[in-house]
């Protein structure tokens, strides 16, 4: 076949992200406009405003990716958007703009799953790298703001070497993800938004060994906060995570140590103007850089143990480790470290792929273009969707 151009667009979250890749494997632009200043203000992300967002950015969004990749609507086979999960406003721009383009155009329309984008991120990367030797089935630990689930993902040889994909849920946090638990901890201690980054500067400036937060223990059937998984088969072993007991924890040390005071007095201090990591990082004491270094510590240890359990136990020689906070790069040495003493190999995207972009949307179509897996037109976003 020819090489085909998909345009991707993404507006599950904060980000407002359109890119063209070629045949699945070429990025030729890779546009994301980032609603950080938006939500920084309230410390997180404000669905409304952030519906609104998009709504500003997608057009010059999509019309800058076309301009960077050199191409125009003419030259795009198909138009991929994600459906799905994510905040239901902010989806829903995405999938209508999506949508009357596509009809405008006459182009088919892709509809993929925001997690297996985060999944398609490594393999485009590895592709583009020349690395073809994969091994199959992969385990995918998606790990972000809004996700934490391990995926056991497979490709499978159809018709006409075309492959099609299959995910099996194994394991997911019963509460709140990894990437929220960043994000509430900076918020607690006064740091900014979004707190990974942030968190994992000061981490090298502080004594991970300072605070002894103990291991994140899963109780089980299910007693910790929370419901069953979506999309968790029955009966099968699983490997979930918690992440909401480790902020209270953080919260009880707080109190314990009598840093309320000091911790305000810095929240009044850089509320001004939109302060540097560099300003951030001179306004913290000592116990806040040890505390926010075994902060991350135990979440990343906690991640890496609970990820290798699961490929020893499923026999999963491969790793994929993709979302926001695998842009960690405590998380990255410590995965490979651990990974290579078993034998594992562990693939990450760069840090521009592991946060949310369009490119990976793009890239996850391009089987499903190939397979002509084409969204239906009454199909419509969904904020809990489940990948299978
Ligand atoms: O994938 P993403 O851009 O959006 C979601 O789908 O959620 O991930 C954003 C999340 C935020 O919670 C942010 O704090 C976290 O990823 N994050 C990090 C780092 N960079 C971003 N967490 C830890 N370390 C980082 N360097
Ligand atoms: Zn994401």
């Amino acid at each position: 076949m020819r090489d085909a151009y998909i345009l991707g667009i993404e507006s599950s979250c904060d980000e407002t992200a359109a890119a063209v890749v070629r045949s699945g494997e070429h990025v030729e632009s890779n546009v994301v406009f980032s609603q950080i200043a938006t939500h920084q203000p309230y410390g997180g992300v404000v669905p409304e405003l952030a519906s609104r967002e998009h709504l500003r950015g997608i057009l010059p969004v999509v019309r800058q990716a076309l301009v960077e990749a050199h191409r125009t609507y003419d030259d795009i086979d198909a138009i991929a958007v994600t459906q799905g999960p994510g905040l239901a406003g902010a989806l829903l721009v995405g999938v209508t703009f999506a949508k009357a383009l596509a009809w405008g155009l006459g182009k088919p329309l892709i509809a993929v799953n925001h997690l297996e984008g985060h999944i398609h991120a490594v393999l485009l990367e590895e592709k583009q790298k020349g690395n073809r030797e994969v091994a199959f089935p992969v385990l995918a630990l998606v790990v972000s703001g809004g996700h934490t689930h391990l995926f056991l993902a497979q490709e499978r040889a159809a018709e006409g070497g075309r492959a099609t994909w299959s995910y099996n849920n194994v394991g997911q946090t019963r509460d709140d993800a990894a990437g929220e638990a960043f994000d509430k901890v900076a918020k607690l201690l006064a740091l900014g938004y979004p707190g990974g980054p942030i968190i994992e500067k000061l981490a090298a400036h502080g004594n991970a060994r300072a605070v002894e937060f103990g291991r994140i223990r899963m109780k089980p059937g299910g007693k910790v906060r929370g419901k069953k998984p979506r999309g968790a088969e029955s009966g099968a072993a699983r490997f979930d995570f918690s992440f909401s007991g480790i902020k209270t924890a953080v919260l009880r040390e707080v109190e314990r140590r009598g840093m309320k005071t000091a911790i305000e007095a810095r929240r009044a201090k850089l509320a001004a103007a939109r302060p540097s990591p560099d300003q951030i990082l001179a306004a913290c004491d000592r116990e806040t850089l040890d505390l926010a270094a075994s902060f991350q510590r135990s979440v990343v240890d906690d991640l890496v143990s609970k990820t290798l359990a699961a490929a020893r136990a499923l026999e999963t020689e491969t790793l994929f480790v993709t979302g926001g906070v695998a842009a960690n790069r405590a998380l990255r040495a410590e995965f490979e470290h651990k990974a290579a003493a078993e034998g594992r190999a562990v693939y990450f995207p760069s840090r521009q792929l592991s946060t949310d972009n369009a490119a990976m949307i793009a890239a996850a179509a391009y089987p499903k273009l190939l397979a002509r897996e084409f969204a239906a037109p009454e199909f419509s976003a969904e904020a809990s969707l489940v990948l299978r």
